[in-house]
């Protein structure tokens, strides 16, 4: 499970330090890509460089390179992590990682991280014992942080109790089952659809849309880091999907949308159709370009284009979850029911374009879940990669209750 995964091995200054070694040596063998952030005190229990030809990347520890002036970003590194590890964890570590105090690079990058936290305290029985201590560790369990609780056995200061170090071996399958779990839609076939159609009129002219195609290719990511089997079918964008295992299908028009998600759709569990999909398209195309005098094209005809949400929701099988997105300007939850009923959707995302930071081209998005039973769940502005996990969250649970 840890193959291709970054991982940050965060090394704080206690004896324990001397595990961490095998620790990145085992991550490394297991595939996994690691960068090590030691605390200035970690160096002097083993040495930048053991860990750096380990790990076969600079070691960070301090905020700038103090020949170069290079700045280390910790919010780069948060934002790379698929999991950050701290083992050792010492209580001085473990009590600023608590209270937000940022004074090393460890810990900034600790709280610029998106990713797991697993905590492995080391320390002495009574230090590991204290009230202090005990607080500090709950504090990080509220927060979400993962303990990995030290075993008990004879300590560096030769006392036998609690606080020893968890053997590395036992680390790295912490988060091997902890990766293995979060697969939680392993099995699944994911059909999303996402960006803008493109609606041809001549060979360098189009009906479309602002559509960026980031809100669809976020959940595919995210769906696929589930573990699910995904297939994205798109419109025109300037972007692709972060994660290899996502399969695109690149389309252009409505109509060659509706023919790649007739193929996908039958075989899929869950479909999620993000597409900004051009309700018309020109009732004629020309295979020359309009010239401005000659042709004196001053109006192009219409002709609607497929529904293709409407379509697969009159072919939908017992089990199968579709759910739709909805831009509305006006009277936007009984218009997003309403399509949601209309089309025979089981979820409707709405997002409102009064919102500011929400729609089209933006990171960001502020939506709403809207079920069949009229229920609803809010949500505040979210980072577009925020909102594809919750959304991911609620079709998770609805696929579980219907399946
Ligand atoms: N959709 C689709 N095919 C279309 C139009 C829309 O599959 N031709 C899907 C979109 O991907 C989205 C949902 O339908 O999931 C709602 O899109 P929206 O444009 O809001 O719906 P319309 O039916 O076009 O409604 P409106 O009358 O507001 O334009």
């Amino acid at each position: 499970m840890l193959k291709g995964k970054h991982i940050i091995l965060g090394i704080s200054g206690g004896i324990a330090a001397y595990k961490s070694a095998a620790l990145l040596r085992l991550f490394v063998k297991a595939g996994a890509e690691v960068q090590v952030v030691m605390t200035p005190n970690a160096k002097q229990f083993i040495t930048p460089v053991t860990m750096s030809a380990l790990s076969g990347k600079p070691v960070v520890s301090e905020f700038f390179t103090a020949n170069t002036g290079e700045w280390h970003s910790h919010v780069d590194l948060g934002l790379w992590a698929d999991a950050m590890v701290i083992a050792p964890a010492t209580a001085s570590t473990i009590a600023k990682m608590a209270n937000g105090v940022a004074d090393n690079m460890l810990i900034t990058t600790y709280l610029s991280a998106k990713s797991p936290v697993f905590v492995a305290p080391a320390m002495d029985l009574d230090m590991m014992r204290h009230p202090s201590t005990v607080r500090n560790i709950s504090m990080l369990r509220s927060y979400g942080n993962h303990i990995i609780e030290p075993a008990e056995g004879e300590l560096a200061s030769h006392l036998v109790g609690k606080g020893r170090m968890e053997e590395p071996e036992n680390i790295v399958k912490a988060l091997d089952d902890f990766f293995r779990a979060s697969k939680s839609l392993a099995g699944k076939k994911i059909l999303v659809t996402a960006g803008p159609t493109y609606e041809k009129i001549d060979p360098v002219r189009f009906i479309g849309n602002y559509s960026s195609g980031k809100m669809g290719y976020a959940i595919a990511d995210h769906a696929a880091a589930r573990g699910a089997e995904v297939t994205l079918v798109s419109g025109p964008v300037a972007i692709v999907p972060e994660n290899p295992a996502v399969k695109v299908v690149s389309v252009e028009s409505a109509r060659e949308m509706l023919e790649a998600c007739g193929k996908y759709f039958p075989s899929s569990d869950i479909a999620i159709m993000t597409a900004a999909v051009a309700d018309y398209a020109p009732a004629e195309t020309y295979d020359h370009k309009i010239k401005r005098e000659k042709d004196g094209l001053d109006q192009i005809s219409l002709v609607k284009n497929p529904d293709i949400i409407a379509s697969l929701g009159e072919h939908k099988r017992d089990g199968q979850i579709l759910i739709g997105f909805a831009l509305e300007t006006d009277d936007e939850f009984n218009n997003a029911v309403d399509k949601l009923h209309r089309k025979n959707l089981d979820i409707i995302v709405l997002n409102s374009l009064r919102n500011p930071g929400a729609g089209f081209r933006t990171d960001t998005n502020q939506v709403s879940i809207c079920f069949r039973d009229g229920s609803r769940k809010d949500y505040p502005l979210k980072s577009k990669s925020e909102v594809a996990d919750d959304i991911l969250d609620v079709i998770e649970s609805k696929y579980a209750a219907n399946n």
